[in-house]
This record gives structure tokens, C-alpha cells and sequence, in this order.
């Protein structure tokens, strides 16, 4: 029944982020005395907060095909690392301009401008000698799944749909295009987070189609409940400071939409979303509880 794969999939995010969060606390250690202010900044992102949800996506991937995701660990600490970057980066004076992330100060309130976008450079930058030192994927797979990683990170994905959100401040952009917006700065690390999983357990054609439509639909839905959220959620239940889009004048699905209109377009996507899904034999019922969840959640 419903409840019970509700506190069924609690479980899992909870003891998938405890042993995420095991492995993100071990892997940035400052070489050298003088270094260390900058590791303490970027320690400062990574380690307080954050639902994880882009390596628990990963990791129910290669659970769904009963493979091992400790064995990977290093593209799932790579994946958090620059999403955190992305965060950094995202908050900045000249970015949003955002005071709180994860439930503290942002970054750059407390270490400075400068040593922030280090920060961000940093964990960016290191996410790759990560996945360059796992020892279980093969040379071709971990060539693949770093260049996954850097096309939905860069120009082509998540920069790219950044620069489109920061050039259309201020303007009124039609659905169309906010799905472009959206699909950059957000779901190119979703789909990331799924192709990773397919590239490492090397998953066929026909199964790739599947699991890149689920992976399309829950970006989409998950940037629907950001701006959802922005408008209706409390600073302490995000860690962040609810208003941020209307303050900067983003178009968004709720100021496109209304409050309604995007609720709505967040289950339409979520029922296709589902049905991506069906057409799969593996163990989906994890990744098909997430859809659920990311349309419920409140943080
Ligand atoms: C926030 O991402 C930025 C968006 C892409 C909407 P998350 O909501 O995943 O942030 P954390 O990692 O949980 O802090
Ligand atoms: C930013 O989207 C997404 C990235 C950082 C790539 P938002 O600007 O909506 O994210 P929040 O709301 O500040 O977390
Ligand atoms: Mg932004
Ligand atoms: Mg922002
Ligand atoms: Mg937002």
C-alpha cells in the first residue's frame, strides 16, 4: 500500500545519504598548511546539508540492476561535488545573491567573494581527478562517465542554462523556453545522475531510452517544485531563502503558470514519469517512489 512504500523509500533516502555523506566526509583533505582555509571553504558547501539526491539517484540505478554503488563511489561523490559547485557559484552577489544554503550562512558571507568562487572552481575541478581514480569501472567506462559528467555540467547543460536563467532576468519568457531553462540548469545533472548508473552497469540501447525519459521528466519536475517551493516554502523547511525568484525577476512556472497551473504541470510530468518506468523489468520500485516524493517534498 501507499504508507508503506512511503516509509519504505524514508528509509532508503535516509541510510543512502548516511552513507554518501560517510564518503563525501573523507575525500577533501588540504595537502598542505597553506591550503587549508580553502578546503574548510569547501568543506564549509559540501558537508552541512543537502538532500543528496542526484548520487541517491545514481545509486538507485545500479541498485534497480543489483549492482554494488560502493564500488563507484568516487562518480557519486563527483556528481555531489559539482552540483555543490553549482550551488556556490549560484549564490553569489552577481549570480542570486542569496544569504542562506542548506541551513547556513551562503558561502561567500562567510568566507568572501573571492575564496567562494575558489571554492566553487575547486569542486568542480576535483570532481574529475575523482572519477579518474576509481579503481572498478573500465578505462572506456570511466572515459564515458566523465564525459557525461562534464557535457551536463558545462556550456551544453547546466552553464549554459544558468547563463539562459541570468540573461532572462527581468523578462518575460514563454513555457517553451523555460523548459529549455530549466532543462539546462537543472536536468542535465538529473540526467546525468541516471546515465552514470546506465554507462557503469552498461546497460543496452533499449534500456537507456527508458531510464532517459524517467530522467527528463523527474529534472523537470524537480526544478517545477524548486519554483513551487520558492513561492510557498518557509526558510527553515528549506534552508534557503524562500522569495529569491521574484526578487530577482525569474520567470518561472509559478509566475507563468500560477500557483495552480504548476501543480498541475508537476503531475502531468510525474504520471509520465511513471510510465517511463513500466516499461522496464529491472526493480524500479525505489526510483518510482522518488517520483512521488519529489512531487510532495517540502525542502
Ligand atoms: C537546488 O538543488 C538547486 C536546484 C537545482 C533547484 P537541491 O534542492 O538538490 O539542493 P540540496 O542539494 O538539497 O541543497
Ligand atoms: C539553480 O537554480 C540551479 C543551479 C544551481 C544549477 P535556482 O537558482 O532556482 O536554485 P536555488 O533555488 O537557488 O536553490
Ligand atoms: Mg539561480
Ligand atoms: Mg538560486
Ligand atoms: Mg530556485
Amino acid at each position: 500500500t501507499h504508507w508503506r512504500v512511503k516509509a519504505m523509500l524514508k528509509t532508503y533516502l535516509e541510510t543512502s545519504k548516511q552513507t554518501i555523506e560517510q564518503w563525501l566526509n573523507t575525500i577533501l583533505k588540504s595537502p598542505i598548511p597553506e591550503y587549508e582555509r580553502l578546503y574548510e571553504s569547501m568543506n564549509y558547501s559540501l558537508l552541512q546539508g543537502g538532500k543528496r539526491i542526484r548520487p541517491i539517484l545514481t545509486k538507485a540505478v545500479l541498485e534497480s540492476m543489483n549492482m554494488d554503488a560502493s564500488l563507484y563511489k568516487e562518480f557519486l561523490c563527483a556528481l555531489e561535488c559539482i552540483h555543490t559547485y553549482s550551488l556556490v557559484h549560484d549564490d553569489l552577489p552577481a549570480m542570486d545573491n542569496d544569504d542562506y544554503r542548506r541551513g547556513n550562512l551562503t558561502n561567500h558571507k562567510v568566507y568572501g567573494d573571492g575564496l567562494a568562487i575558489l571554492a566553487g572552481d575547486g569542486l568542480l575541478t576535483y570532481a574529475f581527478q575523482l572519477c579518474s581514480e576509481n579503481k572498478t569501472a573500465s578505462a572506456n567506462q570511466k572515459i564515458k562517465a566523465i564525459q557525461c559528467l562534464a557535457t551536463a555540467a558545462g556550456p551544453e547543460g547546466m552553464v549554459g542554462g544558468q547563463a539562459f536563467d541570468l540573461l532572462s532576468e527581468g523578462k518575460h519568457i514563454p513555457l517553451e523556453e523555460l523548459k529549455v531553462l530549466h532543462g539546462g540548469k537543472t536536468g542535465a545533472l538529473f540526467n546525468a545522475a541516471i546515465e552514470l548508473g546506465l554507462i557503469l552497469s552498461n546497460a543496452e540501447k533499449e534500456k537507456y531510452t527508458a531510464y532517459m525519459t524517467y530522467a527528463n521528466c523527474l529534472g523537470l519536475l524537480f526544478q517545477i517544485t524548486d519554483d513551487i517551493l520558492d513561492v510557498t516554502g518557509t526558510i527553515e523547511e528549506l534552508g534557503k531563502t524562500p522569495g529569491s525568484d521574484m526578487r530577482q525577476d525569474k520567470s518561472t512556472y509559478v509566475s507563468l503558470l500560477g500557483l495552480e497551473g504548476a501543480q498541475n504541470e508537476a503531475h502531468r510530468v510525474a504520471q509520465n514519469a511513471h510510465s517511463a518506468l513500466s516499461t522496464l523489468t529491472d526493480n524500479t520500485e525505489i526510483l518510482s517512489a522518488i517520483i512521488d516524493y519529489l512531487m510532495e517534498r517540502t525542502h
